[in-house]
Formats: structure tokens, sequence, C-alpha cells
């Protein structure tokens, strides 16, 4: 595979990865806490790259980034708490997770299925260049294998993933050096705040923000594996798995040639196109059931993204789990 173009911060620069970006092209680029592995948030396939790039061994949700605090509330719906925040510490390294507004036009498989949005303005000039250039949300983790650390140069980007990228913008090193703080918002009638994630952005200048303490999630694997913390989606009609010819009444979720299926991930067995379809089709059987009759779904390879959908299969197919 041809090896990733390194773009000089430079308007040039700048424009090439905006180009890539409306190609469902991967660009890594800069920001203030690391550097983040960025995809076209409102293209499901260009998402699917970003966990087949990084090896992912399952879907957790991703962050979209946005230029402006009003960008972002055209995708989430920000409770008091969270608009305090948000005109508090954006641009900046905070993350806040709130729910999708229904209009907002970002892939399923960003947020994993999950009815909330995790959404982050950065503050580095060249993720802000970037933002506003492409004019459009941009699905982000850290731009690292996973199971290595984040990077927080050009060329930790390119020595992890240099073969599996279209580009790096080469902003320098980030300044923070650390993710960002994740916080979660409930819209309850508490309206509480509750820290997901620790990093770049202390907790007391949040708390001293919001003029109140934050809930803390109670441990679940420590803070090395944050991705433990989303729960997860699961439909409410029971899901049977590696099914090839499913029982009177069920519907059938197909892969690759299924006939007779009420949708199929991928007619032609592509795994890029089934996972960036997965959440999306769940949903569409899920309210065809209305609970009322299961769903099978034919087998997936447990090869490249295919491990990644049967994981998340196997957690929708299990008893009601717990986050974790
Ligand atoms: O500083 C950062 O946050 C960097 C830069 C690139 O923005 N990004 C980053 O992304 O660290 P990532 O994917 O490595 O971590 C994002 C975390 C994951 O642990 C994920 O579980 C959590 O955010 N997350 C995303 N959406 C969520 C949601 N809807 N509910 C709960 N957690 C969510
Ligand atoms: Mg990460």
């Amino acid at each position: 595979m041809r090896g990733a173009e390194r773009l000089a911060a430079d308007a040039a620069g700048i424009a090439r990865a905006a180009e890539l970006l409306r190609a469902g092209e991967l660009v890594a680029f800069p920001t203030e806490t690391v550097y983040g592995l960025g995809a076209d948030a409102r293209n499901g396939q260009a998402v699917a790259r970003i966990f087949e790039a990084k090896s992912r061994p399952r879907f957790n949700p991703l962050i979209v980034h946005v230029a402006s605090a009003e960008a972002a509330a055209r995708l989430v719906d920000l409770p008091e708490a969270g608009q305090r925040l948000a005109s508090a510490f954006w641009p900046g390294p905070l993350t806040l997770v709130a729910p999708r507004r229904a209009d907002a036009e970002i892939a399923e498989l960003v947020s994993a299925g999950l009815p909330t949005l995790a959404v982050r303005v950065p503050e580095h000039e060249v993720a802000q260049a970037l933002l506003r250039r492409f004019g459009g949300p941009v699905a982000a983790p850290s731009a690292n294998p996973s199971g290595r650390v984040s990077p927080t140069t050009a060329d930790h980007v390119l020595e992890g993933l240099g073969d599996r990228i279209a580009a790096v913008l080469d902003g320098g090193p980030c300044s923070v050096g650390l993710e960002s703080t994740i916080i979660g918002l409930d819209t309850g009638a508490g309206g509480t705040a509750t820290l997901l994630r620790p990093g770049g952005l202390p907790v007391e200048a949040i708390e001293a923000a919001l003029g109140a303490g934050l809930g803390v999630l109670p441990p679940v694997g420590g803070i090395s594996s944050p991705g433990q913390l989303a729960s997860h989606y699961a439909p409410s009609a029971p899901l049977r798995l590696a099914v090839t010819s499913p029982a009177a009444g069920e519907l059938w979720l197909g892969f690759g040639q299924s006939p007779g299926a009420d949708l199929n991930l991928s007619p032609s067995g592509d795994l890029r196109e089934a996972a960036a379809n997965l959440f999306d089709h769940l949903r569409r059987l899920d309210r065809m059931t209305g609970g009322r009759r299961g769903i099978a779904v034919a087998p997936i390879p447990q090869t490249g993204l295919g491990l990644a959908i049967n994981d998340r299969l196997a957690r929708a197919a299990a008893p009601r789990d717990r986050p974790g």
C-alpha cells in the first residue's frame, strides 16, 4: 500500500486534507490534546475505515469534531450544564456526551448505535482551519493502532498508521498531550454532569464552572480502557446469530447471498459496507418487529472488520448487559 502523504499545515495542505476527507479517506490531524484519525462523520463507510485502520476489535463510539459550539448544538441537545461548560471551555480539551438530535446527519457507526453523541470543539489552529475548510463534522479517535498510546506528533502517527491512512497534517507536537476530558450530560430531572474520562481539562476547573461537583462512574477496568465506560446498543427484540435459515416469523438480517432477507448488511459481502450499515439496520429491524418477533442474523466472517461486527452482535444478543 502507498504511504501516507505528510501535509504541511499551510493553506495548500489544509485544502488537500479537506479534499481527502470529502472523498471518504482517512486524514490524521493535530488537536491540542493528541492527533486524531479523522473521517467524514456523515459517511458510514469512511467511518468504518477508521476501525479497520486502527484494527480495533470492537466499535467504540467516536468523538465528533466541529469548528464551533454553534455547530455542536446542531448535533446534540445540550442541557443547561452542558451549555455552561461549552461556553467556558470550547474551543478546548473538553468532550461533551449528550443526546443526539434526531436531525443530526451523523452515521450510526460513529456513536455505535447509542442514542448519545460525543462532541468536541478543538482549539488547535490547524484543527480549526481543517474543520472550517471541510465544513462538516469529523469523527476522530486518537490516531494510534488499537492498544498503543495516543500520538502527539505527526511522526508518531506515521510510525503507527503510515501505511493505512491517506495523509497526516503535520502541526508539530500537541501542547496538552493528554486526551480530552469527557463529561456525560444527563438530561433527566437532575441534569447531572458525570466524569466519563479524566483528561487534559482538570476536573477542578469543570466543577468551578458548574458550581457543583461532578458525578463519577464506578471504575470499570480502569482509565486505561475508557471505551469500557460507554454502554452498548442492544435492540429490544431477541437476536440470534450465525443463522443461515431463519425460523418462521423471525426477521432476517442478511450478509452476502441471503435470499429473502428483510435487510442485508452487504449483499456483496463487503465488511466495510456491513460495518457502516450495522447499527442502522438493527434499529430498523427492531422498529419493524416492535419487539414482537426475533431477529436472526446471517453469519459474518471472523476476519478484518468482521471481528468488531461480531463483537457488537454478540453483545447485542447477550441478555441486557451492564456497561463494560
Ligand atoms: O482528545 C481526544 O479526545 C482525542 C482527540 C483526537 O479528540 N480523541 C480521543 O478519542 O481520545 P478516542 O476514540 O480515543 O476516545 C474517545 C472516547 C472513547 O473511550 C469512547 O468510549 C468515548 O469517548 N465515547 C465516545 N462517544 C461516546 C458516547 N456516546 N457515550 C460514552 N462514551 C463515548
Ligand atoms: Mg484512544
